[in-house]
């Protein structure tokens, strides 16, 4: 492993918005840890939590939560946190596998899957983030009229997401296969990941999918 990424990983666990979820206490950690107790957000597979973080800065009266696997990736997402002085996001390393284990009180309002690693190999649906295993997850940790945005770049993960949707019976919110051919978008809806801006550099089009459980 090169140098500088071993370094990131020792350090991340010490910096005061960065959660494991392997901690005991790790709920109740996140819940001290925000200064007022708002609607909550979080992303899932931030890599470094463009989205969250462009969200707490314009939304204060929510918190949000940045969750990857990866802990070197949540070490750029904290000290661009830091730098930019936004106290009401905070990271988590954890697999989305694991988040039932974490979320037993605290619920989200809103998930963003956010350019999620598309998995087109049929071997490997059960890694995508919208295969049913996950969503069974996101329904536990979300509350009752919470929502789930997925954004890609990905023909094969928009259709299958959309396939799923249908054979779940979930409420599909909005969809499109070009968010940016309309126009009056709403921010929330418009914030670029670094990913995002690398697809867009390739001129690929963005997707955005919106559904519920009710
Ligand atoms: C392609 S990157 C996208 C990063 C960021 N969302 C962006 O748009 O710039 C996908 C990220 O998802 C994370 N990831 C993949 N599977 C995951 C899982 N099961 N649980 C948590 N994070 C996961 C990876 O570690 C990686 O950082």
């Amino acid at each position: 492993m090169p140098r500088k990424k071993h370094i990131k990983i020792a350090q991340v666990r010490t910096f005061s918005n960065v959660f494991d979820f392997s901690n005991i206490n790790v709920e109740s950690d996140l819940q001290k840890y925000f200064l007022k107790e708002q609607p909550l957000t979080i992303e899932l597979g931030c890599g470094q939590a463009d989205y969250s973080i462009n969200l707490a800065i314009n939304f204060p009266e929510r918190n949000f939560i940045g969750i990857d696997r990866k802990p070197n990736r949540l070490w750029n997402a904290s000290k661009n946190a830091t730098t930019l002085n936004v106290s009401n996001v905070a990271f988590l390393i954890a697999y989305a596998e694991k988040l039932e284990e974490v979320f037993k009180n605290l619920k989200a309002e809103e998930i963003w899957i956010t350019f999620p690693d598309p998995y087109p190999r049929n071997g490997s649906i059960k890694k995508r983030l919208t295969h049913p295993r996950f969503l069974q997850i996101y329904k536990s940790i979300l509350t009752s009229n919470g929502k789930v945005n997925l954004k890609t770049d990905d023909d094969t993960l928009y259709e299958y997401t959309l396939k799923i949707i249908s054979e779940e019976n979930l409420k599909l919110v909005f969809a499109t296969e070009d968010l940016y051919s309309a126009s009056n978008l709403d921010y929330e809806k418009t914030i670029k990941t670094k990913y995002e801006k690398m697809h867009l550099e390739n001129e690929k089009k963005i997707k955005l999918i919106t559904f519920s459980f009710t």
